[in-house]
């Protein structure tokens, strides 16, 4: 190649560009990003552009260069990497959490555009025993957190830990690195790097590898519904489309605006509680269930009736469309507009809310964890941001037929709170797990969360799902989603890591 052809080519602009892109203020350098680290179906709401976010949050007093990155953006990565782990030189993680991992700590603003994402974006996040072993003394004012999840494994309806990954059991977690990329090479270039950086400070206690499905089922779960839809608004962030709820950011985001507690030390505002579940899914065993249960209604074919099943057990169909508004079949159209996918209440005209599941039964995932019209008075305080994703390899044919899961998947679950006693671990006990939740309606039992609901692993069930006979109960008698355990964690604040937490 001649000199003059090579000095012409992008190929040599893009490095000589290496050296302009770095960790703020490390002059670590970075190569610029062409695509986006984030996945973006078009049923899923936009993020705010940077300038959008930036004038939400400065009317709103909030910092988003201050805020983890994974906290506000939701169930957006491509690629993920949950490495735990336990601090063994304390002192030296201090030091590197200052200066090496603080750079590279990712930030909400930096997220929002793709010339400032970094190639893999990193958050971190503490254990009660992380914080111990760093020696901060502060109490952060959330009993959960400082006892561990697994304290409250059986308050959450789990068999107690007898199905936990080992990990979890005996608080060994420290914290936990969440890297993101748009590729696995990424993510793995990158964790050495980390763990060069943090060689004799940590330990490998465990890790999981999430990422979007593949193809046409990007941004869907893996028992095939579109998932990442429904979100809180944040003020201080973005703008409600019709029928998301805005809240306010001390609902998220420790220190700010209704955060319910009022004692926290200084240096934890704007972080938040991360709770962590690794939840598995038996794929096959649900479409089987499906396949066996087809709702039985006019007009519909057995599959049809299955997939009515499937979307009434969820509340929404695979595409993403909400049975409230497309009660009898699905609606690919409604389900891709953001403007009206999420635009319902569960009330209607010539209804009566207290008795009529027509459109969505009392017990859909997404009814039972986002009561809408169902309070009649806002409920400001039970919100929580999903940041979870996929983990595990698709199905493939042989287990498919044999209607038995052999290779474990699922959700890596992510909830962002304030409070976990008012999020994640509200959700699951006090609505999902509550068989007399909703409380008004005219069956004083509705039932469990079918998908979610969990019963120290014996069987469930749940009324309302047939559109024909709201009174039909139907027994699960297997958990189609098994909790393997997690932690709960705080992801601190950016200028929390730089004084390594203050204490
Ligand atoms: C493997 C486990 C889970 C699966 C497969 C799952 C699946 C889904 C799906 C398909 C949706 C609809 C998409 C959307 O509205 O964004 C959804 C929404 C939601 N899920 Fe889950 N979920 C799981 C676990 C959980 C857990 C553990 C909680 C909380 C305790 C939870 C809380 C929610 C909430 C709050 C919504 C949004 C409801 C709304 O705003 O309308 N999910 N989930
Ligand atoms: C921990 O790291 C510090 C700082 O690098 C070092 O001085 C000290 O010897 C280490 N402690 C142990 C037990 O390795
Ligand atoms: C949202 O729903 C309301 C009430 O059904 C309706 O009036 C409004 O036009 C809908 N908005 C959009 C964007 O579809
Ligand atoms: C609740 O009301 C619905 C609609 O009127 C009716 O079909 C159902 O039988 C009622 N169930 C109970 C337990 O009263
Ligand atoms: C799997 O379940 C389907 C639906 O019930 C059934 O037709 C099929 O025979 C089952 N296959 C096996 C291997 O049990
Ligand atoms: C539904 O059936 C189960 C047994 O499978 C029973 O324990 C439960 O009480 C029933 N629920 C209602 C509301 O009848």
């Amino acid at each position: 190649m001649k000199i003059s052809s090579i000095l012409s080519s992008g190929f040599v602009i893009a490095s000589a560009l290496q050296f302009v892109a770095a960790y703020p203020g490390s002059g670590v350098a970075l190569t610029p990003r062409k695509t986006s680290i984030l996945i973006n179906p078009a049923a899923q709401p936009d993020l705010p552009t940077a300038a959008q976010a930036q004038a939400a949050a400065s009317a709103a007093s909030l910092n988003l260069d201050d805020i983890q990155g994974d906290i506000l953006i939701g169930m957006k990565k491509n690629q993920e990497l949950f490495f735990f782990f336990s601090i063994t030189n304390s002192t030296l993680f201090k030091q590197k959490l200052k200066s090496d991992i603080k750079v590279r700590v990712t930030t909400t603003t930096q997220l929002l555009s793709v010339s400032s994402q970094p190639t893999t974006a990193l958050n971190v996040a503490f254990s009660q025993q992380g914080l111990n072993a760093l020696g901060v003394t502060d109490d952060l004012g959330d009993p959960l957190f400082t006892a561990g999840q697994e304290a409250d494994a059986s308050v959450l309806g789990d068999p107690g830990t007898t199905n936990w990954v080992p990990s979890f059991v005996g608080k060994q977690i420290h914290g936990v690195f969440l890297l993101a990329s748009d590729t696995t090479s990424n993510l793995n270039s990158f964790l050495s790097d980390l763990n060069a950086i943090l060689q004799g400070a940590i330990q490998e206690v465990y890790s999981l590898n999430g990422a979007a499905r593949p193809g046409d089922q990007q941004g869907h779960e893996h028992f095939g519904f579109l998932d990442g839809i429904s979100q809180p608004a944040v003020t201080g962030f973005n703008t409600p489309l019709p029928g998301q709820e805005l809240v306010a950011p001390g609902v998220i985001l420790v220190g700010e605006d209704s955060d319910p507690v009022a004692t926290r030390p200084t240096w934890a505002k704007d972080g938040s509680f991360l709770a962590f579940r690794q939840l598995s899914q038996k794929v096959p065993e649900f479409e089987k269930f499906l396949t066996d249960n087809p709702i039985i209604e006019d007009g519909l074919t057995p599959a049809q009736g299955s997939a009515l099943l499937g979307a009434r057990l969820v509340g929404r169909w695979k595409s993403g469309a909400p049975v409230d508004l497309a009660p009898k079949f699905d609606d690919p159209v409604l389900a891709a507009d953001p403007t009206r996918n999420n635009n319902f209440t569960f009330a209607h005209p010539g209804q009566n809310i207290l008795n009529d599941q027509t459109n969505c039964p009392f017990t859909a995932h997404i009814r039972k964890t986002k009561p809408r019209a169902d309070f009649p008075t806002p409920n400001p305080g039970n919100h929580i941001i999903r940041a979870g994703i996929p983990y595990g390899p698709e199905v493939g044919p042989a287990e498919a037929a044999s209607n038995t899961t052999v290779t474990e998947r699922g959700l890596a679950f992510v909830a962002y709170q304030s409070d976990i006693s008012n999020g994640f671990h509200f959700l699951q006990h006090t609505w999902a797990n509550n068989v007399g939740f909703f409380f008004n309606k005219n069956q004083t039992q509705p039932g469990w969360d079918p998908l979610i609901g969990a019963n120290g692993g014996q069987p469930r069930w749940a009324l309302g799902l047939d559109q024909t006979n709201f009174d039909r109960n139907i027994t699960l008698e297997n958990d189609f989603i098994v909790s393997r355990g997690g932690e709960y964690f705080f992801s601190p604040s950016l200028s929390a890591l730089s004084g390594a937490l203050s204490a």
